[in-house]
């Protein structure tokens, strides 16, 4: 394929994914699959940095990439699979550890913030060198971008570093892959404080909306959105953080243009701007949900669809590697 090619992966941690990662993430995904050369992967090496439950493991995994095939991802027209299917990227992530910094990884914000929040006795090293198996994860498909968001956006400087360093140390093996920061990616907020983005970790449980809820529930905890005490809906982030964040995702879901919407509910209350979105959001989650559930009654065609999703990827991993071992002198 002569597209560019692009990597990105989601943790099998989160159980059901929230309207953030579908509209920051995964609606990307999907629409790179026409324009790119896309592989897509279920991090579960990633996950086990904290301590994980097998049977739980495993049931999120398929969970996951359920999730991202209900979405709209499409095994013929991406390489979807699960991370640990494709045992070159530890491989390849010995090579990447023994190249970086002690002091380099030890800068990186987020293992900062993960690390102080559980303390140094509940921190594995593997948490530590999250980031250089995520190098591995990307150089191992010589992918030309990454999508992400800002939060990862120092593990990609970190990986183009390594690249440039394996590159200049022992000759031209890894493309050096740029962040792709998405057109049409959108940043939610959390809906009883928007101040703070919709987090499975940060998140009140009324502030997050899970894509997997009951209709029930999603509309009510939409219906129940912190807003301000005026009563114009307009797009203001700063005045109007609430109403801003409902009016994105009207629009991400809707399609319709923010100042389209504002003229739409001109002289009308917030509780007819939440009722409208309620039903947007739970008339994407409702067919979104019953893919889901589709993809999940049959286990053994979803691992089947992941074997061949990883064979597809190892045919580009395996190749990487052999040729960073051997130019390593192994
Ligand atoms: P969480 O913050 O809930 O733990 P992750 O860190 O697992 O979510 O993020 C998975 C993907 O979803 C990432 O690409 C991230 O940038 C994106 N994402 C997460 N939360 C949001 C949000 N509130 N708005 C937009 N994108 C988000
Ligand atoms: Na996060």
């Amino acid at each position: 394929s002569d597209r560019p090619r692009v990597l990105s992966g989601i943790q099998p941690t989160a159980g059901s994914f929230h309207l953030g990662n579908y509209l920051g993430a995964v609606r990307q995904w999907v629409a790179l699959q026409e324009t790119h050369d896309a592989f897509y992967a279920v991090v579960d090496l990633h996950a086990i940095t904290v301590p994980q439950d097998p049977a739980g493991l495993r049931e999120a995994t398929r969970l996951a990439a359920a999730q991202l095939l209900g979405a709209g991802l499409d095994p013929e027209r991406c390489t979807l699979f699960v991370q640990s299917h494709v045992p070159e990227h530890t491989q390849l992530a010995w090579v990447m550890n023994c190249l970086t910094g002690f002091g380099e990884a030890g800068r990186m914000t987020q293992f900062k913030d993960k690390s102080a929040k559980v303390g140094a006795e509940h921190t594995s090293v593997g948490l530590f060198t999250y980031p250089v198996l995520q190098v591995a994860d990307i150089l191992i498909y010589q992918a030309d971008e990454v999508p992400v968001g800002e939060d990862q956006r120092q593990h990609i400087e970190l990986t183009r570093d390594v690249a440039e360093r394996f590159n200049s140390r022992y000759g031209k093996t890894f493309t050096v892959p740029a962040p792709h920061i998405t057109k049409g990616a959108a940043k939610i907020y959390d809906l009883q404080d928007p101040q703070i983005k919709m987090s499975k970790s940060a998140s009140s449980p009324k502030g997050l909306v899970n894509l997997l809820d009951p209709p029930k529930t999603t509309a009510k905890k939409i219906r129940s959105a912190v807003t301000d005490t005026g009563t114009e809906v307009r797009f203001d982030r700063e005045t109007k953080p609430g109403v801003s964040n409902l009016l994105t995702i009207h629009s991400a879901l809707s399609g319709i243009a923010v100042p389209e919407l504002e003229e739409k509910f001109a002289g009308r209350l917030y509780g007819a701007l939440k009722a409208e979105v309620a039903d947007v959001v739970v008339g994407w989650t409702t067919p979104f949900r019953e893919r889901v559930e589709h993809y999940m009654s049959d286990p053994a065609e979803l691992d089947r669809l992941l074997a061949r999703g990883a064979e597809k990827a190892r045919v580009v991993a395996a190749a990487t590697t052999a040729e960073a071992y051997d130019k390593v002198g192994f």
